[in-house]
């Protein structure tokens, strides 16, 4: 596989030096990859915090360029997917490495409408959280709980096994989602309408009520859809390699999931939709915003403008270009006058303009302009992550699937001890 090499030269302090000859891997796309895996047998360890330099795994379902601002799914761009595709095809696309044809695009939503509802008792599970809670919080323990239900597809060696769970996580996320919405709002959990499809199914369980027939706006269905799609998958991101590693450890598929959705809440990943309409409000004004810009640029002070940057993408979200699009539809569509769109436009040309953040590459990522459009189509702010989460439920899935089907560790990463030395336990006298 490793036709190139590179050596590493390590100086002892003996002016003898200590040379290492590692393999290097060219990818199909991207930068060299310069194994360092036999680097413990010479008793060394690569230190990167963050994983900046890292490559965690090998992989074929996402590909990001982010200095030219590209994102492929199995080598589709997503401008494209977002144009002609829809979640469900795009899913079945991530697993399978394949657009689908007709037949086997049916097959497909049919599977995954047959497993829209959550076993019964898994509504008990709700009386247990406070009204109050956020509904990440419950998605964190609902979803994790699903590993006590279905022990009839946990067997991960088996394929079929791997593709009941990855069905079923596909298909009960929205339901779960709805379900932690309407408890926190004391209403009904509304079951699913499986002659809907995917997105428009969502709106009803998180809008509907028993006593009057659903109405859903195709508007709003298909942003929501075009929604979920930009939120498939992004290769080794945070919540993904949370996936990957607790799946590592060949724990129960729907736990991973909940490691993932864990990882997914904080602010500056998944999080950061809910947090980027928290700070449009905040700034209320669009003469505030100037204050708000120069506390992101003061050291000191710890407020960053939520949205904007990203680890990979040192040019533009292609996301949060097509998102922006979707929101500017949505709004016109709709006739909504947004005052936070207001503000977030202009906090964009300013953000664009300054030295600060073209010096440091900061761009507005898909976050920023999600917040918006999930606003519009009357998403309350506490559900945002968890939108995201439903999304990217089918990313995290397919790169489980791709590392338990082929050959792989245990993820197990070392450190760079900087603590005490051996010594030795004083007794409580002694100290
Ligand atoms: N506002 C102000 N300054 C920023 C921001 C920001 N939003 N983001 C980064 N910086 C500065 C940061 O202070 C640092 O400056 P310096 O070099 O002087 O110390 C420099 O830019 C690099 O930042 P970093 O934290 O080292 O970069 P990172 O790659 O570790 O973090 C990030 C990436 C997305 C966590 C970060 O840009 C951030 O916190 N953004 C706001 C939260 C956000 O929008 N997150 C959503 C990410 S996209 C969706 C997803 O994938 O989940």
């Amino acid at each position: 596989m490793a036709e190139k090499t590179a050596t590493l030269s390590i100086h002892q302090g003996d002016n003898t030096s200590l040379e290492i000859d590692l393999p290097v891997y060219q990818g199909s796309l991207g930068p060299d990859v310069v194994d360092v895996g036999k680097l413990t047998a010479q008793g060394h360890f690569t230190f990167d915090p963050g994983f900046t330099s890292t490559a965690s795994c090998e992989s074929q379902i996402t590909y990001i360029d982010g200095e030219k601002g590209v994102l492929l799914h199995r080598g589709y761009p997503i401008e494209q997917l977002a144009e002609h595709s829809d979640y469900l095809e795009t899913c079945y696309l991530l697993l399978n490495g394949e657009l689908p044809s007709a037949e086997q695009k049916e097959a497909f939503v049919d599977m995954v409408t047959n497993h829209t509802m959550v076993h019964e008792q898994i509504r008990t599970f709700f009386n247990g959280f406070r009204r109050d809670a956020h509904p990440m919080a419950i998605m964190c323990g609902v979803v994790g709980a699903l590993s006590a239900f279905y022990h009839d597809s946990t067997d991960i060696s088996d394929p079929h096994h791997r593709e009941v769970a990855a069905f079923r996580l596909i298909a009960k996320m929205p339901t779960i989602a709805a379900m932690s919405y309407k408890f926190s709002i004391g209403q009904p959990f509304m079951y699913p309408r499986n002659d809907l499809d995917y997105s428009a199914n969502f709106l009803h369980m998180m809008f509907g009520n028993p006593c009057e027939p659903s109405v859903i706006s195709p508007t709003i269905a298909r942003a929501m859809d075009r929604i979920f799609l930009l939120h498939a998958d992004h290769e080794q991101n945070a919540s993904t390699s949370t996936v990957r590693l607790a799946g590592s450890s060949q724990a129960n598929p729907f736990a991973c999931i909940a490691a993932g959705i864990a990882a997914l809440w904080g602010p500056s990943h998944g999080g950061a939709n809910e947090a980027v309409v928290k700070m449009l409000d905040e700034i209320g004004d669009v003469s505030r915003i100037d204050e708000f810009v120069a506390r992101a640029k003061d050291k000191n002070d710890p407020f960053r403008l939520m949205g904007f940057g990203h680890r990979v993408y040192k040019n533009f979200d292609p996301r949060a270009k097509v998102m922006k699009q979707a929101a500017d539809e949505v709004l016109a569509e709709l006739g909504i006058q947004d005052e936070n769109l207001e503000i977030a436009k202009r906090l964009e040309e300013i953000a664009l303009s300054d030295e600060y953040f073209i010096e440091k590459k900061l761009y507005p990522n898909v976050d920023f302009y999600s917040g918006i459009i999930l606003k519009a189509l009357g998403i309350p702010t506490s559900m945002f992550t968890v939108i995201f989460a439903v999304g990217r439920t089918v990313g995290w899935v397919a790169h489980w699937n791709e590392m338990i089907s082929g050959s792989y560790r245990i993820g197990r990463p070392r450190q760079l001890y900087t603590g005490y030395q051996s010594r030795d336990y004083l007794s409580v006298e002694q100290r």
